[in-house]
């Protein structure tokens, strides 16, 4: 594979097609043994995590749930600092084994500031599965139960994450050249 461009940058090949799907794999045997009869929920966060979220989806075999919600993020007061909010959440989580679809956790801001109200809700567990983890960038550390690959603190696109609206839809994931 050879280096491609997005919008300003040059990107190189880092995970290929294979790589990415043999990790999946893997990932959705562990959770098929551990959430046999449990009927989880899988909670994805859009716009990152769609492919990811249906490329692991289907790879299980149990009975499972699946729902997508966006998180907002807005300036809250002072003392609160910012407020993420969970749009499109609408299942009833009281009781049941969640379980969160991350694309990726970078300094670990995004869920620090969600997990305290999803456990407010007090499912029966809560769980975190991540395709891609910058633990050098982690600011805020993210208990991460399921975990495709530590990378490096580099930018990545492709496989669902964008740089600036583009990248998406690139099967592989590609990482910045600087
Ligand atoms: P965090 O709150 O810093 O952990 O950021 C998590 C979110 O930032 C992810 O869900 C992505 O949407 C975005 N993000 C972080 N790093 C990258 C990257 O390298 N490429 C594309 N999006 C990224």
């Amino acid at each position: 594979m050879a280096y491609i461009r997005v919008h300003d940058k040059l990107f190189d090949p880092f995970l290929t097609q294979e790589e990415i799907q043999t990790r999946i794999s893997f990932i959705a045997e562990q959770l098929n043994t551990d959430y046999a009869d449990k009927k989880p929920l899988f909670i994805a966060i859009l716009n990152g995590s769609f492919i990811f979220a249906s490329d692991l989806f289907k790879k299980l075999h149990i009975d499972a749930e699946i729902c997508f919600i966006k998180l907002a993020s807005y300036k809250g007061s002072k003392s609160s600092g910012h407020v993420v909010t969970a749009i499109g959440l609408d299942n009833d989580i009281f009781d049941r084994h969640i379980v969160i679809i991350e694309d990726i956790v970078d300094t670990g801001k995004t869920l620090t500031e969600f997990l305290p109200q999803l456990r407010h809700q007090q499912p029966a567990s809560l769980k975190i599965v991540a395709l891609l983890h910058k633990s050098e960038a982690t600011i805020h550390p993210v208990p991460i139960d399921y975990l495709g690959f530590t990378i490096p603190d580099k930018f990545v696109v492709g496989y669902g994450l964008d740089y600036n609206g583009l990248g998406r839809n690139i099967p592989e994931i590609y990482k910045v050249v600087e």
